[in-house]
């Protein structure tokens, strides 16, 4: 990874700018500058004690800086109900039958090491079909990674159609299908140093914010490539930034409000919940991350038009 890094430093022309280091957390954090930024993508909870990784990235930056945690929520889905083989359905057994449970939630775990919650966001990435051919190897990949775990847990003839889906040279490969889909969502925390000592690590749990209600900020951080997995995740933030912030007459008129009361979710959050459902995702885990109750959440499923 890091050669891949350097090698695409240097082809922007930016390797004078840009250093990486090799190192194992585990045994500590090496010996660095401040930053002022700090992020850990999908890395955290490979860690062997995540609390103390956070409290060294606590002494790494400077006072006021940030820090950002990315993580997957769950697994990424990619096939469609009906693959052609087997039962319709089998990605979801495979996925019920591992049945992982909630990710980690990392709010208590950046509080405890001084940090003080700035947002706490939910990324929708719901990338359609057609997709390029590195998909289906991303696919391969994944899935072969979760056939390592089932044995067992799933009747033969499910493990069957997964095989036959995994086999490169098949006529069910997943290496041939043209409508591969990914389907995950990722939440992101972002934390800050606070610059006051009083705010500090030891005995100050009480500096614990709830998350603001979606400052423009955190987002520029979380971008990465222009792909289109970004323009969800923008899509994701603004629906979710409208449903939490968008209290008032301006921000009623903003969402394009005439007359009556607002509606509770935008389309684009409906479209958002529909997908975490369809992805295994429970109404109480959808409703959170949209913020608003339950009741809210299956009023507009239910109101909204398909
Ligand atoms: C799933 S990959 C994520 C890679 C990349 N950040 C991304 O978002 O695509 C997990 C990363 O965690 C790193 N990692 C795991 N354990 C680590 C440790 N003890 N110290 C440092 N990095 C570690 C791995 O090297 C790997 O790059």
């Amino acid at each position: 990874m890091l050669h891949r890094l350097s090698k695409k430093t240097s082809a922007l022309g930016l390797s004078d700018r840009i250093r990486s280091i090799q190192t194992d957390l585990n045994e500590g954090w090496p010996h660095l500058e401040t930053s002022d930024l700090l992020w850990a993508a999908a890395s955290l909870h490979h860690m062997a004690d995540p609390d103390r990784v956070l409290a060294g990235a606590f002494d790494n930056l400077r006072p006021g800086g940030l820090l950002a945690v990315t993580e997957m929520d769950f697994f990424p889905r990619f096939l469609p109900d009906d693959i052609g083989v087997g039962r319709p359905g089998l990605e979801a057994r495979v996925h019920a039958a591992l049945n992982p449970g909630p990710s980690v939630d990392w709010t208590e775990h950046v509080a405890r090491a001084g940090f003080v919650l700035e947002a706490k966001r939910p990324f929708v990435v719901d990338l359609p079909a057609p997709l390029p051919a590195a998909t289906a190897r991303y696919a391969q990949v994944c899935l072969r990674k979760l056939r390592s775990h089932l044995d067992g847990q799933l009747p033969a003839d499910d493990l069957a159609a997964l095989l036959a889906v995994l086999d490169s040279d098949g006529p069910h490969s997943v290496l041939r299908r043209d409508d591969l889909t990914v389907r995950t969502t990722r939440t992101t925390w972002a934390a800050r140093r606070p610059t006051t000592p009083g705010g500090w690590r030891q005995g100050h749990p009480h500096h614990i914010q709830a998350p603001t209600a979606h400052p423009a900020g955190p987002a520029h951080f979380i971008r990465s490539a222009g792909s289109s997995a970004d323009v969800a995740a923008d899509r994701a933030v603004s629906a979710a930034g409208s449903g939490a912030a968008g209290s008032g007459a301006d921000a009623a008129r903003a969402r394009g409000r005439v007359g009556g009361h607002p509606p509770a979710l935008t389309s684009e959050q409906i479209a958002d919940a529909r997908i975490l459902l369809s992805a295994g995702q429970t109404r109480i885990a959808v409703a959170a991350k949209l913020r608003v109750s339950r009741w809210t959440l299956s009023r507009a499923l239910d109101t909204a038009p398909r």
